[in-house]
């Protein structure tokens, strides 16, 4: 299984997938978790760049995200899905459709393009989203945040409701959670919603 866990910073996503890898893990199957960007050598530099105080530009900031997401899926998730193990990602391709394609304006179509060579078509069985309205994830993170998260508070607004059309658009794949409730909370649905799907 290849599980990804989207939603704002401060929306306890990368919780929810230390908890999901943990679980599994204690039921004893091999389980890789990582994170994007990210996760690998060079995905960390890429990450020091698009996410360090350098101005981006918005195409160079698409082909940074899906560069550090082409070597991470070359070195790490193809690999761990080819031995049959299961991935947990904390953020994948929905960060780019939803940050770059909707609320920088890009298109979903054409940062989809951009993506789909890079990840050689591989695409997670579940995505959860973690739903927090802007202002409590801004409020939870509780620091300013990263480059592209201190963006004036219009864009944190077009990223949540970026995920919401993304969720309308692959039903089948993304489950929208409530990350409003206690974390063990939200980590035994993730889980029984994962069990009745696999
Ligand atoms: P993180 O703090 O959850 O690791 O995310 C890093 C930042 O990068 C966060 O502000 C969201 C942003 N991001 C994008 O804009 N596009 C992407 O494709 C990814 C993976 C992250």
């Amino acid at each position: 299984m290849f599980v990804t866990f989207e939603g704002l910073d401060g929306s306890g996503k990368s919780t929810q997938a230390r908890l999901l890898a943990e679980a599994l893990a204690a039921e004893g199957r091999d389980v890789v978790a990582t994170r994007e960007p990210g996760g690998t050598e060079v995905g960390e530099l890429i990450r020091e760049l698009l996410l360090g105080p350098r101005n981006v530009a918005p195409w160079a900031e698409a082909a940074l995200f899906a560069a550090a997401r082409g070597q991470l899926v070359e070195e790490v998730i193809a690999p761990a899905l080819a031995r049959g193990a299961d991935v947990v990602c904390d953020r994948y391709i929905d960060s780019s459709l939803a940050y770059q394609g909707i609320a920088r304006g890009l298109g979903v179509d054409r940062v989809l393009e951009l993506n789909v060579n890079a990840i050689s078509g591989i695409l997670p069985d579940r995505t959860y989203l973690l739903v927090v309205d802007a202002e409590e994830a801004a409020r939870r993170r509780g620091d300013p945040g990263d480059r592209i998260e201190r963006e004036e508070d219009g864009f944190r607004q077009r990223v949540a409701e970026a995920y919401q059309e993304l969720a309308a658009a692959f039903p089948q794949r993304i489950v929208t959670i409530d990350g409003t409730r206690p974390a063990g909370e939200i980590g035994r649905e993730v889980l029984d919603e994962l069990r009745q799907h696999s």
